[in-house]
């Protein structure tokens, strides 16, 4: 038995385009469940801004997704996850749940040597969020962290497998190189689609992290724990999804066409400020 909640869709943003590589390991694992997906497109990116703007924007777009009917919420933004969450939970009344604590748990499970790096925005390396929630698993783990505030810009600008992108990477990466990592967070969800090249840079004994799929297994028991998880019955194909953005809805729609498993015909242009 399902209650009537459970044909409502699951909201899920980001700053850009990055969130979609939660969207889709969602639709993968769960693929009964609608989404309507935000990408704050006009205000990206969220790693270079402070809190408070990224607390005021990360409500914005709560209430535009709550206008849709949203039945819980993911943070597909690791900033946002960091810097907002903890501050909305407490005037939510729908399930709400980001990615930051679905990486650290992957990631404190997955090192051996117990070192762990974690890449990210600016504003979510300096909240120091991964080291507290990997020592609260594990103390003894050491966290060595790096923003890397090129990589949003050069996602969004749709160079993932370009020169300049590799050796800013290599820029950036050559500090975690030599610390014996084991394990690396890719703490942005913009960052898995450089995944190959972080790949390539950090080489075969560390492993790369991506938090989304943890993130959908917890979105999993959040939605049964509830008693709001959509059942078989439920599932509908064509229009499952429905995305929005706050500007250059074309870009994003060839971006999305380029990484999600369908073709998105239309993709609703938002006012988020009015929200
Ligand atoms: N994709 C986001 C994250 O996971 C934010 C990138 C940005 O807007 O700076 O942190």
């Amino acid at each position: 038995m399902h209650t009537d909640l459970s044909l409502a869709p699951i909201g899920v943003f980001d700053s850009g385009v990055g969130g979609l590589t939660v969207a889709r390991e969602i639709m993968r694992q769960l693929p009964n469940e609608k989404i309507v997906y935000f990408g704050d497109t006009a205000r990206v990116p969220y790693g270079s801004k402070s809190k408070n703007t990224i607390i005021r924007y990360s409500k914005q777009i709560i209430r535009f997704l709550k206008t849709k009917g949203v039945k819980a919420i993911v943070v597909a933004c690791n900033t946002a996850s960091a810097i907002a969450l903890e501050e909305i939970r407490p005037e939510m009344d729908i399930p709400i749940i980001g990615v930051v604590k679905p990486g650290a748990k992957v990631a404190a499970q997955k090192t051996v040597n117990k070192r762990i790096g974690v890449i990210g925005t600016e504003a979510m390396i300096n909240s120091g969020i991964y080291t507290e929630f990997i020592n609260r698993r594990d103390k003894d783990i050491t966290v060595i962290t790096k923003a890397c505030p090129l990589f949003v810009p050069l996602v969004e600008e749709g160079w993932l497998k370009d020169s300049v992108t590799y050796e800013v990477a290599t820029r950036y990466l050559s500090e975690l190189k030599d610390k014996d990592i084991d394990t690396l967070v890719l703490g942005c969800t913009h960052y898995p689609l450089l995944r190959n090249t972080v790949g390539e840079i950090m080489g075969d004994g560390v492993s790369l992290v991506n938090p989304a799929y943890e993130t959908a297994v917890s979105l999993k028991k959040l939605l049964e724990e509830n008693n709001i998880a959509a059942g078989n019955e439920h599932r509908y194909a064509s229009n499952m999804y429905e995305f929005y953005v706050s500007d250059t809805a074309e870009k994003f729609k060839r971006f999305a066409n380029s990484i999600l498993p369908f073709h998105i015909e239309s993709i609703g242009l938002i006012n988020i400020e009015e929200y």
